[in-house]
């Protein structure tokens, strides 16, 4: 890649997969210690210094927060090794810190990229309504029909009745009315406490186990989610849906329209779009991370690229020269990362 590239013009994804491998390995250290906010940092640091040595000119536009509340990986930051395609980059290094500290399955390692400008930026949106199929159903989905209505077009497209699809929600009361509508119309349901990205992967692949992905979410893992549904030629739709007393005041303050559609074009709007995602803790559709130590570490990943509809799952075997403790700062840079 030139120095002066604009776009990027090779696969990124194989580089982001080593930034989400340091991140997952980093982090599942801290599986079930119920320390989240360790095992989170632990994840930043490592995606941070790896980040650092991909050649790429980002700015962080989905990431840990503001700069104030955030030190590193903060909206706005500019990472990579400043050489290369100008990119904007959303990180997530632990998509679900609660089923990390507790141990549960499918806490990832998320991370996505797209040329500079492309990606939506939710500003004052903490939740969004989201709806996610693979490529067959892709075209019939509406987000403003119900979900009965949804789910009869989805089972048509699939060539199946809608007893036979599965859907991934997020566990919360929030979702009460929308699951008695989905057992109504005689879906089946997996619910989870935390992780929609790893539901939005898994409804955008077709044999995962999962059909569809419905019901509300995170903002911020709905654009991360977005560039892995158009990475994998998938459908998505998402609609604002403000949950909190001030999101909801600073959307109306600003007449933001509630109404819109948030197509995938809105939300990733370029052609080409790269994403990596690794296991920490073990998961049905990714592994979590294996420590041996006469083996190595394990890690298990997937990174597509949207452009050219590539898929790779990756499984790593790394042979780490030192303990990793990316938390601790002052080792980062002692480390050698080298071997990541
Ligand atoms: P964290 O990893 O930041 O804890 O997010 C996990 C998650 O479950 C996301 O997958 C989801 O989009 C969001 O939180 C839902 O938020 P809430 O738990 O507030 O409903």
């Amino acid at each position: 890649m030139s120095n002066n590239s604009i776009k990027p013009d090779r696969n990124l994804a194989m580089e982001m997969v080593r930034v989400t491998e340091a991140a997952a390995i980093s982090a599942a250290r801290y599986m079930g210690t119920g320390d989240k906010e360790a095992g989170d940092q632990a994840a930043v640091d490592a995606m941070r210094a790896v980040l650092d040595t991909v050649d790429i000119r980002g700015t962080v536009v989905i990431g840990e927060g503001e700069k104030d509340e955030a030190p590193m990986l903060y909206n706005g930051e500019q990472v990579g090794s400043g050489q290369g395609a100008e990119v904007d980059v959303a990180v997530d290094p632990v998509e679900g810190t609660n089923l990390l500290a507790l141990g549960r399955p499918n806490s990832i390692a998320v991370m996505a990229m797209a040329e500079k400008g492309s990606m939506w930026n939710p500003g004052d949106s903490f939740y969004m309504n989201k709806l996610v199929v693979d490529r067959r159903a892709k075209d019939v989905i509406d987000i403003t029909q119900s979900p009965t209505a949804n789910l009869q077009a989805i089972a048509r497209a699939l060539e199946r009745k809608v007893q036979d699809l599965t859907v991934f929600m997020l566990d919360k009361p929030r979702h009460r009315e929308l699951m008695a509508e989905i057992r109504a119309a005689g879906a089946r349901i997996t619910l989870h406490t935390d992780g929609d990205v790893m539901g939005a992967l898994m409804a955008a692949i077709p044999g995962t186990g999962v059909d569809v992905l419905m019901g509300i979410g995170g903002t911020p893992e709905g654009v991360i989610s977005a560039v892995a549904v158009k990475a994998l030629g998938g459908g998505m739709q998402g609609m604002r849906a403000p949950q909190l007393p001030e999101e909801i005041a600073r959307l109306k303050e600003n007449n933001v329209d509630l109404s819109e559609v948030l197509t995938l074009d809105k939300l990733i709007n370029a052609e080409d779009g790269f994403f990596a995602a690794t296991g920490i803790t073990e998961g049905s559709f990714l592994e979590g991370v294996h420590f041996d130590r006469t083996q190595g570490v394990t890690t298990h990943s997937i990174v597509a690229r949207a452009l050219t509809g590539s898929v790779r799952y990756i499984k790593g075997i790394h042979q780490l020269k030192r303990p990793m403790d990316f938390a601790n700062r002052d080792q980062v840079d002692k480390l050698g990362l080298e071997n990541i």
